[in-house]
């Protein structure tokens, strides 16, 4: 295929400096004094609102930072009908996890060449309907599930996710996920053997990535095995960069534009006719929205001050509990004090956070608003002990 040799990839002496790379380019949020407004306008059950202004100007972000990159939007970050039609009317293809996501797409028109069906692990009557409807690519991790799409779609495009390192991310996705080095050589010579079109490699640098060096380690991983999969016969052609841009919360990040320093020069050791991808979820969606919900109750409990939200880690707010700290405001000002703050369900994992200070003086029917929240809150929430599933309220602040 022509490529220039893995060695070019660009050496590690030039990679920026950690001190240099974290908040170095704004970031836009939802304005919140709208969000409060729309609080107190009408109240019924926790709701994310989220603005597609900021959807479209994150996606062109993206894409200004990484020219050679498309974007293929996480539907699982957020599925609303209304927040995909504005990706796919601005460009963006997607990555699924399942039929029903698929469905999702189609029922908006995308076409099915735009989606990549990026689960490892995929049942043989969803592979059979994705290939139905026309999905050409499909990934896989393991000789199993190789042979399974081959099985069922023999002509189907494959490619292979191998593990990357995950150091760094605040919601790592490694340890189960990606090949290792013993099974990407057995993939490989499988699909040889087979004459299996093993057509790409991809990783996962892991969710709310704050080191952009995980990108490069991944893309040079991927440039020598382009070169092991010519030697096999196989014919590389897509590589798929994963997700795991992250957004503003507490902890500083490295912007787009940083990590698109990293990826682009990366990229260079790839000739001009392999298609990049990549399958950003939360940076596209998470600054756009604020999820709201409300204070049910407090309490004293062995000398800890406890606060019951209606929403908790089954109504939307579990990412706290792999430790990602978002920014919480409310509409009190007394000094802060360590809460531990709790779901409204009797479960007692239902915990999203423990020692976080909140003003003291908050109370029953105050409003909670959690910032850049438009990502992994409704989309995984459920109505277990029959709490209500949070409303989704989307606006347009450009009005069109
Ligand atoms: C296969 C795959 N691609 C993309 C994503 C999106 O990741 P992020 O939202 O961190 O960009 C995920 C998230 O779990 C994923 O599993």
């Amino acid at each position: 295929m022509g490529a220039r040799p893995a060695s070019t990839v660009r050496s590690k002496q030039s990679a920026p400096q950690q001190d240099q790379i974290f908040d170095s380019h704004p970031e836009v949020s939802l304005d919140f004094e709208c969000v409060r407004q729309a609080a107190q306008q009408r109240y019924t059950r926790p709701f994310l609102i989220i603005d597609n202004a900021i959807v479209r100007a994150k996606l062109e972000r993206f894409r200004a930072a990484m020219p050679r990159i498309r974007p293929h939007y996480a539907v699982k970050a957020n599925p609303d009908h209304r927040v995909l039609r504005t990706l796919a009317q601005n460009g963006s293809g997607f990555e699924i996890a399942s039929v029903a996501e698929l469905d999702l797409l189609l029922a908006l028109g995308v076409p099915a060449a735009e989606i990549f069906y990026s689960n490892p692990v995929k049942a043989r009557d969803s592979i059979a309907y994705a290939a139905q409807k026309g999905v050409e690519w499909y990934v896989v991790d393991s000789v199993d599930e190789m042979r399974r799409v081959h099985e069922v779609m023999p002509d189907a495009k494959q490619y292979l996710r191998i593990a990357t390192p995950n150091i760094g991310s605040d919601w790592p996705l490694a340890g189960k996920f990606g090949a290792g080095t013993a099974e990407i050589r057995e993939c490989i010579a499988y699909a040889s053997r087979h004459r299996i079109d093993l057509a790409g490699i991809t990783f996962h640098v892991g969710s709310q990535c704050r080191n952009p060096e995980n990108w490069r380690v991944g893309i040079e991983k991927a440039r020598a095995l382009f070169d092991a999969m010519v030697k096999a016969g196989l014919k590389p052609r897509m590589l798929d960069i994963g997700g795991g841009y992250p957004v503003r919360h507490v902890k500083p990040i490295p912007s787009i534009e940083v990590i698109g320093e990293v990826v682009n020069r990366a990229l260079e050791a790839f000739p001009d006719d392999v298609r990049v991808i990549a399958e950003p979820g939360r940076f596209l969606v998470s600054d756009a929205g604020y999820f709201v919900c409300r204070v049910l109750g407090t309490a004293t409990r062995g000398g800890k001050r406890w606060m019951h939200w209606d929403a908790g880690m089954f109504g939307g707010v579990i990412e706290t509990t792999e430790g990602l700290k978002y920014r919480i405001r409310c509409d009190r000002s007394g000094p802060d004090v360590p809460w531990t703050v709790a779901g409204p369900t009797c479960d007692s994992v239902d915990i999203v956070m423990r020692d976080e200070l909140l003003p003291s003086d908050l109370q029953e029917g105050d409003f909670i608003y959690i910032k850049n929240a438009g990502a992994y809150t409704t989309a995984y929430a459920s109505q277990f002990n029959g709490f209500p599933l949070p409303e989704v309220r989307v606006i347009d602040a450009r009005g069109d």
